[in-house]
C-alpha cells in the first residue's frame, strides 16, 4: 500500500494514522479544551458594558481608553502615565485604566497620587478574585469608556510615543490594529536576551499557519468597542489576547488590519512575568485555537506529522545502525557483507597463523566473493588459495552468515 513505509522500526500505515488522529482528538478534548464556562463572552459583556454615553455635563467625553495590565509595577506607573498623556493628541478625551491583581506594593496609593497631585485621568481596578494578563485586559475593556481601546504593558516596553499612531490606525474600516515588532524600520532592542528572541521566534512560527499578521504575539494593540463586542467567546487565560482576537473577532467585509511598527524596549524596573507556566499555557491556547479554526483537519495534520516524523526517525536509526556494523568483524570470525575489503584484525591474524578457522593468506588475490569466503569460512590453508579457494567457499559464506544472525 502506498501509505506504508518500511522504516526499520515499524510498519507505518493507515492504522497508525488513525491511532494518532484519535489520540490527538482525545488529548485536545481532555487536556486542552477550556471549559465553556471559563470562556469570556464579549457579546454578553456588551449587554452590561455598552459604549459609554458620557453625557455628564461640563465633562469632555472619553474617546480613548488605554488599558494597562499591571502586576507589581508601582515604580513604572508614574513615568508611564506621564508619557502617555504627554504623547496623545487629546489628553482630556483619554483615560488610562490600570488593572492590578492585588499587588499590594503601593500601586493603589501611587495611582491615587497621580490622580490627586498630578491631575491625570487614571483609574484603577484591583482584582482579588482572579488573575492573569489576558483576563486583566478583558476586565479593563469592560470598564473602558472610550470607543477606542488600546492595550499596553505597564513596564514601558511599549513606547508611549506609538500610542497615538495606534489609536489613529483604528477606524470603522479597520477596527482592530496591531503594534508590530517586525515592521520596517524597527528593531528589537539590542539588549533583548537571546532566549527571549528564540522564544518569541518559536511562538511566532507555531502560530504562523493561523494568521498572516506579522506579530500575532504582540501585547500592544487597539480595538474598537463595537469590534470587541462582535467577538466570539475568548480564552481569558494566558498572555496572547491579540492572537485570540485575530481569530475570533471577525472583521467586517472589506476591512483591513493595520500594523503599526514599534521598537520593543527593555524593562528598567521590576521583572517579567513570562514564566514557563505562561509558555505552557501558550501551547495549550495554540492547540485550542488550531482545533477551533481547523477542526478535524488539525488532528489529521498532527497524525500525518507524527507518522512522518516517526518514519523519518526510523530511517535515520536504521541508516546509523547499518553504518555502525559496516566494516566490523563479528565475534565468531564472520564478516558483515557490506564490509568491502576487510582489514585483518590482530585477532584474526593470530588465528590464521595458528591454522585456525580462517584461511588468511590467499583471499587478497581472489575475486570479491572469494575474499569474503576466505575470511568467513575458509578452513586452514586450503581455502586460502586465491580465486579458486574463494569460489569454493561461497556456499559456506551463507552458512556462516546464518550462524551469525
Ligand atoms: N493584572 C495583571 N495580572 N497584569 C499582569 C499579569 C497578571 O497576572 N501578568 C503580567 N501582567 C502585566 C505586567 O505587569 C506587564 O505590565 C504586562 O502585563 C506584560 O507583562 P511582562 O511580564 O512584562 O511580560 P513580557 O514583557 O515578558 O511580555 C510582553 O511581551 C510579549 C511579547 O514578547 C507582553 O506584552 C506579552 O503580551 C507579549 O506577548
Ligand atoms: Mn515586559
Amino acid at each position: 500500500m502506498a501509505l506504508r513505509w518500511r522504516t526499520g522500526v515499524a510498519h507505518l500505515g493507515p492504522a497508525h494514522l488513525a491511532l494518532v488522529f484519535v489520540a490527538s482528538l482525545v488529548v485536545s478534548l481532555v487536556v486542552f479544551r477550556p471549559a465553556s464556562t471559563r470562556l469570556y463572552n464579549p457579546r454578553i459583556s456588551a449587554l452590561y458594558s455598552p459604549p459609554h454615553p458620557d453625557s455628564t455635563p461640563n465633562r469632555t467625553p472619553i474617546h480613548s481608553s488605554v488599558v494597562v495590565p499591571a502586576y507589581h509595577e508601582r515604580d513604572n506607573l508614574a513615568p508611564l502615565v506621564r508619557a502617555v498623556f504627554a504623547s496623545v493628541r487629546d489628553p482630556h478625551a483619554t483615560e488610562v485604566l490600570v488593572v492590578d491583581d492585588n499587588s499590594r506594593d503601593g500601586t493603589v496609593q501611587e495611582v491615587e497620587r497621580l490622580r490627586r497631585d498630578e491631575g491625570f485621568n487614571v483609574e484603577l481596578l484591583v482584582r482579588t478574585d482572579e488573575n492573569g494578563l489576558s483576563s486583566a485586559v478583558l476586565r479593563g475593556f469592560e470598564r473602558a469608556r472610550g470607543n477606542k481601546m488600546l492595550v499596553m504593558d505597564a513596564d514601558l516596553q511599549h513606547p508611549p510615543a506609538a500610542v497615538q499612531p495606534l489609536l489613529d490606525a483604528l477606524s470603522t474600516s479597520s477596527p482592530l490594529a496591531l503594534g508590530t515588532r517586525y515592521g520596517q524600520g524597527v528593531s528589537m532592542s539590542k539588549g533583548w536576551p537571546l532566549h527571549r528572541r528564540i522564544i518569541s521566534w518559536g511562538a511566532r512560527v507555531l502560530a504562523r499557519p493561523l494568521t498572516s499578521a506579522s506579530d500575532p504575539m504582540t501585547g500592544f494593540f487597539a480595538i474598537t468597542k463595537e469590534q470587541f463586542h462582535r467577538s466570539q467567546p475568548l480564552n481569558p487565560s494566558g498572555f496572547k489576547l491579540a492572537l485570540e482576537l485575530l481569530l475570533k473577532s471577525p472583521l467586517p467585509a472589506g476591512a483591513t488590519l493595520p500594523e503599526v511598527p514599534y521598537s520593543f524596549g527593555l524593562r528598567t524596573s521590576g521583572s517579567s512575568k513570562l514564566s514557563s507556566k505562561v509558555m505552557l499555557k501558550y501551547v495549550g491556547q495554540l492547540v485550542t485555537l488550531y482545533v477551533w479554526a481547523w477542526g478535524a483537519y488539525f488532528h489529521l495534520a498532527v497524525a500525518l506529522g507524527v507518522t512522518l516524523v516517526v518514519a523519518a526517525g526510523g530511517r535515520v536509526l536504521r541508516l546509523r545502525a547499518r553504518k555502525m556494523t559496516r566494516g566490523k568483524e563479528y565475534p565468531l570470525g564472520g564478516f558483515h557483507l557490506d564490509a568491502g575489503t576487510p582489514p585483518l584484525s590482530p585477532k584474526a591474524k593470530g588465528r590464521s597463523a595458528g591454522g585456525g578457522r580462517l584461511g588468511g593468506s590467499g583471499g587478497g588475490a581472489g575475486s570479491g566473493a572469494g575474499r569474503l569466503a576466505a575470511w568467513s569460512s575458509g578452513g586452514g590453508g586450503a581455502a586460502g588459495s586465491g580465486g579458486a579457494g574463494g569460489g569454493s567457499g561461497a556456499g559456506q559464506t551463507v552458512l556462516e552468515r546464518k550462524r551469525l544472525v
